[in-house]
């Protein structure tokens, strides 16, 4: 009993700590600071900005941003990138306007600040998460060296659509997986005290459901039924906010008929009551003004909206500062909700330490010392590498000798704009290293590499123009096509490996970036099928943000490496993996559809009561024209060695509820190479008061062994990893059989079955 109240004890205390929840001297602090304040300096507070000049990333740019410092309407900035400017701002704030309250100045470093990192779809590749809790660290490192405290990440929004293009910012399809990342991002961003000058704030975003758009189309309408959003959509939340992140960012899509910014359900009864959640919500950029779009009304009604549905902080839109306070006249909205919303704000500078010292993150002489240095670039790259996955390897065609002639062939052979991947905006692309350049750095003297780009990324100017609007990703050849797809044909067959380098570019993905084609563009179809034909073993380096369809390619190619969008030290990491420097062990995180009529597709799904099986003949749950599973299953990636299972032992074959099972494994490393495998545990609930998904994630562990080396891996289950929502939307494990597998994907694995008492 004792021990049970001790824990109970430490639990509350960390996330107290977290958020600073409870802290007498914050809130006499703040009450007295309030007191102080006019209205409309409160609803000053609530107003972030976003002033040009810097980075933009969204449609509208705030104006008079200056002025309205000084006068005490704005809480907070952001897209401000450079400590200097960051400086004049802040300023502005604590010089010359009439309280002196020091501005929030927040970002998206979504991957990285200036050293770059692989795109979030691809650290959760890494399924390593003291590796991404690193990348985030050095993120904030970076960031608050330059001025930042607040960061608009992680963001955890489960997607099992490729067509959406934000998959690229998130784990991918996977709840467990997803809460996991969730919280090393936070622990990352946030360390364990807040106050330090070189840990953030970080947000976590888009609650919610923001990856359920319908159609894979960016900012659409979402719909889903309670039990699903608890199950399946709203853990990796939960997860940060079990972990302490102090801010939230509302999603742009509705949420039962209500867009989320305005959803009390959602931001109050949710967030707030049922999760205990004390941070502030900020909106996503014009989320409230758009409610008018979605048809809720003219701005001061959707702001009032807001605002009453608990949105503390106005995104750019000023629908806050423009309408509040008439709406307070107008008793649309109480003094009560301004108070409430603006204790919120000023709580998290507070708990930045801002009141302190505004300056606390300024420091000019900083960013020289901090931001990408060797040691940052270092990290990158074995990040980055630990980021890929190895699809194929036909006849272990890979690692590559460090000898003969390589055809390094491609559109994304020799560049480095896509390097990055999509929100990267505080990065530069010129500072990445091409593959080609990594390629020699790693190979040495004795290979001959001969380059040549083959094809465009696309031969579509119209696509073209949509995806340059932050600069040119796809560069659109002089020589025609054939022109180009000669000259590379030419050096494909005077080598003795052809490596080619192609797929999307980096702004085919990412916000507003959505696609109804996810296969290769026609342009390198063209290419890849050519240098097939050629007869020499063809190697793909796939770059994506996200799962691609590749069916056609996965036969034509002898080898294919998926490397996503790899971040500043992209060739380099490519080249280590290539030449067997580093061993993959990346393993999916997100499943890679046959084609985009499977999506939205995802390992964990239901039986319908005509469950098929591929082969099925007619009244079955398939497709005429297509298999129901994956060209590949979540979890799944391959390495340089060969892992094989023996079959799984439980210490007991039933337990109570108050009891754990152990299941147990032995896993050897049977080929050359020494490597790491990530060990799965997936579980099914046989029968329930609510139907089960198939499988489901329940446990990882990512382990080292040398070639020939066993290790006995030990999973414990215990009565929550049965648990579920259930259609009183009560956690609860319910008695009766389970199916418990254990593998190296999700796909095949070994089974056994347990009973829970
Ligand atoms: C995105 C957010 C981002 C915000 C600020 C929006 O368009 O949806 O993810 O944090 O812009 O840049």
């Amino acid at each position: 009993m004792k021990k049970i109240i001790l824990i109970v004890f430490v639990v509350v205390s960390f996330s107290a700590i977290a958020q600073n929840v409870n802290d007498p001297k914050m809130n006499t602090f703040i009450s007295n600071l309030m007191k102080k304040m006019t209205v409309d300096e409160k609803i000053g507070q609530l107003n972030l900005l976003t002033p040009g000049g810097g980075i933009v990333t969204g449609a509208v740019v705030s104006s008079d941003v200056e002025k309205k410092i000084k006068e005490g309407n704005v809480g907070g900035l952001f897209g401000v990138i450079g400590v200097d400017k960051i400086k004049v701002a802040q300023d502005f704030a604590v010089n010359q306007s009439r309280l002196k309250i020091p501005l929030i100045f927040g970002s998206d470093i979504i991957h990285g600040y200036k050293t770059i990192f692989p795109i979030p779809l691809a650290l959760s590749c890494s399924w390593d998460m003291k590796i991404i809790e690193q990348s985030a660290r050095i993120a904030a490192v970076e960031a608050t060296a330059d001025g930042l405290c607040w960061n608009f990440s992680p963001m955890v929004d489960i997607a099992r659509d490729a067509r959406w293009g934000r998959i690229a910012e998130g784990a991918g399809e996977d709840p467990y997986l997803g809460s996991q990342v969730a919280v090393a991002m936070v622990k990352g961003y946030q360390g364990n005290d807040l106050t330090k000058d070189n840990t953030m704030m970080a947000c976590v975003k888009h609650f919610a459901l923001y990856g359920a758009a319908e159609a894979g189309r960016d900012y659409n309408t979402t719909d889903m039924s309670r039990v699903k959003m608890y199950n399946e959509y709203l853990p990796p939340y939960k997860a940060a906010i079990d972990a302490g992140v102090g801010s939230v960012m509302s999603s742009f899509n509705e949420i039962d008929g209500i867009p989320a910014t305005g959803n009390k359900w959602l931001l109050s009864d949710l967030l707030r009551k049922q999760w205990g959640f004390k941070g502030f919500v900020v909106s996503d950029y014009t989320s409230v003004n758009e409610m008018t779009a979605h048809g809720m009304g003219d701005l001061q009604t959707v702001s009032a909206l807001a605002l009453r549905a608990g949105l503390d902080m106005d995104m750019v839109g000023e629908g806050f500062l423009t309408t509040t306070k008439k709406s307070l006249q107008e008793k649309k909205v109480t003094v009560q909700e301004i108070d409430q919303a603006c204790r919120r704000i000023l709580e998290a500078k507070y708990k930045l330490g801002l009141f302190d010292n505004p300056y606390r993150y300024i420091d000019i002489n900083k960013p020289a010392k901090e931001i990408l240095t060797a040691q940052t670039r270092k990290e990158a790259r074995e990040i980055a590498a630990h980021s890929f996955v190895l699809l194929k390897n036909y006849n272990q065609m890979l690692p590559l000798k460090k000898s003969g002639t390589i055809a390094l062939i491609g559109p994304l052979a020799n560049d480095q704009s896509n390097m990055l991947g999509t929100w990267a905006v505080s990065g530069d692309s010129k500072l990445s290293v091409p593959v080609m350049e990594g390629i020699k750095n790693v190979a040495g003297a004795n290979v001959n590499v001969l380059y040549a780009k083959g094809a465009n990324i696309s031969d579509d100017s119209l696509l073209a123009k949509k995806v340059n609007v932050f600069g040119t990703r796809i560069d659109i050849d002089k020589r025609t096509p054939d022109e180009m797809l000669n000259e590379a044909l030419a050096l494909a067959n005077k080598s003795d490996v052809v490596v080619a380098v192609v797929g999307e570019a980096s702004e085919m993905s990412g916000e507003a970036a959505s696609r109804t084609d996810i296969t290769i563009p026609e342009s390198q179809k063209k290419l890849i099928k050519a240098l097939a034909k050629t007869g020499k073993p063809l190697v793909l380096v796939l770059m994506s943000g996200r799962p691609l369809a590749i069916p056609e390619e996965n036969q034509l190619a002898a080898s294919i490496l998926q490397v996503w969008h790899a971040g500043t030290e992209a060739g380099n990491a490519i080249a280590d993996v290539l030449f067997g420097n580093y061993n993959p062990s990346g393993k999916l995180s997100v499943s890679f559809p046959v084609n985009v009529g499977q999506v939205p597709i995802y390992y964990s799904q239901k039986n319908t009561g005509r469950p098929s099986s591929d082969d099925s003949p007619k009244f079955q749950s398939n497709y005429l024209d297509a298999p129901n599973a994956p060209l590949f299953p979540f979890g799944y990636g391959l390495s340089y060695t060969s892992f094989s299972y023996g079959d799984i032992s439980l210490n007991n074959t039933s337990m109570k509820m108050n009891e754990n099972i152990t299941a147990s494994v032995t896993v050897t490393n049977t080929g050359k190479y020494d490597g790491e495998e990530v060990v799965q545990l997936y579980i099914r609930d046989l029968a329930g008061s609510i139907t089960r998904p198939v499988k489901e994630l329940k446990g990882f562990q990512k382990i080292k062994l040398k070639a020939g080396e066993s290790k006995k891996v030990n999973f414990k289950i215990g009565v929550n990893d049965l648990k579920f929502y259930n259609s009183d939307l009560k956690f609860v494990a319910e008695s009766g059989e389970f199916k418990l597998f254990i593998g190296g994907n999700s796909r095949d694995v070994k089974e056994k079955d347990f009973k829970l008492q």
